[in-house]
């Protein structure tokens, strides 16, 4: 009895193995079932659980929209949603999981660089598609043909604060202050140092921080000391905003400039008061009155209760950009032609913006500005800056002549001549947020 009942199993095993794997060995054939299963993994209980959880709604949202629309060639979307706890070892093997026992034919996930880069290896070796909707360091793509994102990468994002520092804010020097673990910071540090010191300011101090570290003082007063004009604090909102309130405990009133890991409902409760006079960079402004976007807000809200921050909308964005290229595809049982489907990603109109992916399967997209209002719990539009080649669109508000006027004003000339790779941004709009 046992003896059959192994026979079969193993029958049935190796019948299973050879089912899921492509006879060209190019690719990996899933099951043909029903449904549409993908994975998705995040920190939804750890240090940075808030970029997990505003992710998963965004994409539980998106595949609600779907599924009601009907699905995607007719089958429905169903979620495998795994926990990292912001973790790289365990992002690594909820997505082996995800894998090799749920089978899932696509991944969207992770938020934090360092997680996607621990994870992308085990999809880019089974070949399965891997979309992260928010993970900005470049070398998370650089693992493979299989990982794309639908975001901008951080010498572009890197490079429109150093802009800002410089031209908006007639910086002339700024120290860094970035977390050594992570993999976004470490390149952000780079590519801001790289742009702020190519526009004439000098970074006068590189400090160094962990996310376990219960005190920052120490790096802050040796800051002090040389009195820079800004501070460029690359890192997540649970140190920054402790970061914000120590600096200002130690009269440190400068401002403060950061990018999207700033971006947290949580942030308020951590800094207070301290978030007045500071920056970021970011992924998209839920301020922006553009119908597409307030339609997607208005849903958001309604389902959560809360306002959709970038990551949220670019999660709900990534699960569309799915879902259209599985479509485009003709199904996701194939893992090669999803992948090429989701690689010529076109024109695709986002809440986040028009999503086409370049020849490194990175989104190449404006960034907006945002000033943070500790009284208001809001990040407040302040302007949006566009990669190097690509022109803000033509529409009513910013070709008016008192718009042109305040563009001529706040750019330099180095905004627009810069040695020619989209990496870097370009022009600017003050009055529109990024679409
Ligand atoms: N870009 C960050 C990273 O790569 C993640 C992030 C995106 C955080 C958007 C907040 C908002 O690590």
């Amino acid at each position: 009895m046992t003896r059959v009942f192994l026979a079969i199993s193993l029958v049935s095993s190796v019948f299973l193995t050879f089912a899921c794997v492509d006879k060209s060995g190019t690719g990996t054939v899933g099951p043909a079932g029903d449904t549409i299963k993908v994975g998705v993994y995040g920190d939804l209980t750890g240090q940075t659980s808030s970029f997990g959880q505003s992710t998963k709604n965004g994409i539980e949202l998106a595949v609600e929209e779907i599924n009601a629309a009907g699905g995607v060639n007719g089958k429905k979307i169903q979620l495998i949603i795994e926990d990292d706890q912001g973790r790289p070892e365990q992002a690594k093997t909820v997505v082996s999981k995800l894998i090799n026992q749920d089978k899932v034919q696509a991944v969207l996930g992770e938020v934090a660089s360092t997680n996607s880069l621990a994870a992308a290896p085990v999809a880019q070796e089974a070949r399965i598609p891997m979309i992260t909707p928010s993970s900005t360091n470049p070398k998370v793509t650089e693992v493979g043909d299989f990982i794309s994102r639908v975001c901008f990468i951080d010498p572009f994002q890197g490079s429109v604060m150093a802009k800002f520092a410089a031209n908006t804010l007639n910086a002339k020097t700024a120290a860094i202050l970035g977390d050594v673990n992570s993999d976004y910071s470490k390149g952000l540090t780079q590519f801001f140092e790289q742009e702020f010191t190519k526009l004439g300011g000098r970074v006068l101090a590189k400090e160094a921080y962990t996310q376990t570290d219960p005190d920052f003082k120490g790096q802050l007063t040796k800051i002090r000391n040389l009195s820079p004009d800004v501070i460029y604090i690359p890192g997540y909102y649970g140190q920054v905003g402790i970061i914000a309130k120590q600096a200002r405990e130690l009269d440190m009133n400068m401002p403060l400039l950061g990018g999207d890991g700033w971006d947290s409902p949580e942030i308020w409760k951590l800094g207070g008061e301290a978030l007045r006079n500071t920056f970021i960079s970011n992924h998209y402004s839920a301020q922006n009155p553009a119908p597409e976007i307030q339609n997607f807000v208005r849903a958001y809200k309604a389902k959560f209760n809360v306002e959709p921050d970038s990551l949220a909308a670019l999660a709900y964005d990534a699960a569309k950009v799915l879902a259209d290229a599985i479509s485009r595809a003709g199904g996701a049982n194939d893992s090669v032609r999803l992948k090429d489907a989701i690689n010529s990603t076109k024109n695709f109109a986002g809440v986040t913006g028009t999503i086409t992916l370049d020849a490194n399967r990175n989104a190449v997209k404006p960034a907006v500005v945002l000033e943070l209002n500790p009284a208001a719990g809001a990040f407040q539009f302040k302007e949006t800056i566009y990669p190097e080649g690509m022109a803000p669109p033509a529409t009513a508000s910013n070709t008016m002549p008192g718009n042109m006027n305040l563009n001529a004003m706040n750019s330099n000339s180095n905004m627009n001549s810069m040695p020619g790779s989209n990496m870097n941004a370009g022009s600017k709009a003050n009055t529109n947020p990024a679409r």
